[in-house]
């Protein structure tokens, strides 16, 4: 069984690349058997959906003059998906929508259904709720099976670590995942 773990925070050592990290951890610590990989968005280039609709007939996006294909694919040989966003505006980061986005291409021919799901949010303040039920639209729609979401709370790069709540839920949603391995 593989776990792909997504920052899409543009903070390579941030909260998000933390929590997520974290998950992966616990996961390995409580079941050495399954495999997992680590990746944050900061390190590829993804522009937006352009709407060509070309996805539709083609089933894959033609948009070939960024990274999102190669951010993407990771998705396909997982098991598990954990994905994971700061929270800007109430909702998730731009990266992260323009991920999302993408992953049209992927919806006409379900490559995304059966594999199961954990939704992250980290907020200063407020707006988790939303960025979440954004990261809940993706995943129903692509009829992830859904373990569980992690709402983190922080505001400078570590202050995660500080976040007692969400490292409890850390530690709940690694058994459910090791349970499946
Ligand atoms: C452009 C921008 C918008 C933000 N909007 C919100 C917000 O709406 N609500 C909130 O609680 N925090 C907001 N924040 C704070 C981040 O969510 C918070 O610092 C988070 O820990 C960043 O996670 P990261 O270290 O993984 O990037 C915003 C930060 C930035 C840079």
């Amino acid at each position: 069984m593989k776990v792909l773990g997504i920052s899409g925070s543009m903070r390579r050592k941030g909260n998000t690349a933390i929590l997520v990290q974290k998950v992966l951890e616990e996961v390995v610590k409580k079941n050495d058997a399954i495999d997992t990989e680590y990746i944050s968005l900061a390190d590829y280039e993804i522009g937006p959906c352009i709407a060509c609709m070309k996805c539709k007939e083609e089933k894959k996006c033609l948009l070939t003059n960024d990274e999102w294909e190669a951010a993407a694919s990771k998705m396909l040989d997982c098991d598990v998906l954990l994905i994971g966003t700061p929270v800007y505006y109430y909702d998730v980061c731009g990266q992260m929508k323009n991920f999302i986005d993408r992953t049209y291409s992927m919806y006409h021919d379900r490559k995304l259904t059966g594999k199961y799901v954990v939704t992250i949010a980290i907020q200063a303040e407020k707006g988790a709720d939303r960025a979440l039920e954004t990261l809940e639209g993706f995943a129903n729609t692509h009829e992830f099976s859904f373990i569980g979401e992690i709402e983190g709370h922080a505001t400078d790069e570590g202050d995660i670590l500080r976040d007692e709540k969400a490292l409890k839920t850390v530690g709940k949603i690694a058994a459910k995942i090791a349970d499946l391995g």
